[in-house]
């Protein structure tokens, strides 16, 4: 197991977007800390990363990865690492975060969150990875559950392979709430079941979304409100987990800030409600 320590947000946050760039930079808006994308600021210089410098001096921050490919059986690239370890120093996140997923191969990135096959060939893979990640920057991560539309037969399920990674490497979990209920409905599985495997212990964070329905399935698209069915698995999840930092990922479709804010309120009620009715570990 990695020997990294792991720093964890708390309260109730946002993405943030770039219309509402103002308002992080002057500190208005009424969150617990923001998340931005790691990829828009992997850069030297220039006016992304201080605007991201400037919301950093009012808010902690997640940096939240789309494109470091844990499960790729190629290995983690070291440019990508080189440029992501930079940001992180300048920067200085509480929480460095990807997914549990590939995204490329022989240096193709598709620009997709592609799904793993649960062995433990993969597993392997990915812990190697992770290690990698994790002794680079000098830290613990977080990993996400993805949205899923496929899944390969006879393998363990999602949550025992996130447990099992989790354990092996060190690392924490992102915990995608909208992603659980998006694959549930999909694949036929049980989200009640999902939660009851989650090792809520190194969840350190969650995240909140909408989606859209399909001809044939949800498609995990962050440009609606968070439906009725999420708020539900929500408490379910906040139950078994405590106080865990939560964020609303809005990234299309985008409201006033208002709006958002709204819908944190709503998070912040269910989870006053939940540790009412907390399921014991
Ligand atoms: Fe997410």
């Amino acid at each position: 197991m990695t020997a990294t320590s792991m720093d964890r947000l708390t309260g109730f946050g946002l993405g943030m977007r770039r219309e509402h760039y103002r308002a992080y930079i002057e500190g208005t808006a009424p969150v617990d800390f923001i998340e931005v994308i790691s990829e828009n600021f992997m850069i030297d210089s220039g006016r992304p990363l201080d605007t991201l410098t400037k919301a950093r001096a009012n808010y902690p921050l997640a940096l939240h990865g789309v494109s470091m490919s844990i499960g790729s059986s190629d290995g983690l690239r070291s440019d990508y690492l080189a440029r992501l370890k930079q940001l992180v120093d300048i920067i200085e996140p509480t929480v460095v975060s990807d997914h549990l997923c590939w995204t490329g191969v022989d240096g193709f990135n598709s620009h997709d969150l592609l799904p793993l096959p649960y062995t433990e060939e993969a597993l392997d893979v990915v812990c190697a990875n992770i290690a990698r990640a994790q002794d680079t920057l000098g830290r613990a991560m977080l990993f996400e559950n993805p949205s899923s539309y496929i899944a390969f037969p006879g393998a363990m399920t999602e949550w025992e392979f996130l447990a099992e990674m989790a354990w092996r490497s060190g690392c924490g979990l992102l915990l995608d709430v909208n992603n659980i209920y998006v694959s549930a409905i999909n694949q036929g599985f049980d989200a009640q079941a999902y939660l009851a495997g989650v090792p809520f212990e190194v969840v350190g964070q969650i995240h909140l979304a909408g989606h859209v329905k399909g001809e044939h399935l949800l498609i995990d698209t962050h440009d609606q409100p968070v439906p009725d069915e999420v708020w539900a698995l929500y408490r379910s999840a906040i139950e078994r987990a405590g106080a865990v930092a939560t964020m609303i990922e809005r990234d299309d479709n985008i409201p006033e800030l208002d709006v958002l804010t709204a819908e944190i309120d709503v998070a912040r009620t269910i989870a006053a409600e939940a540790a009412a009715h907390r399921i014991a570990a």
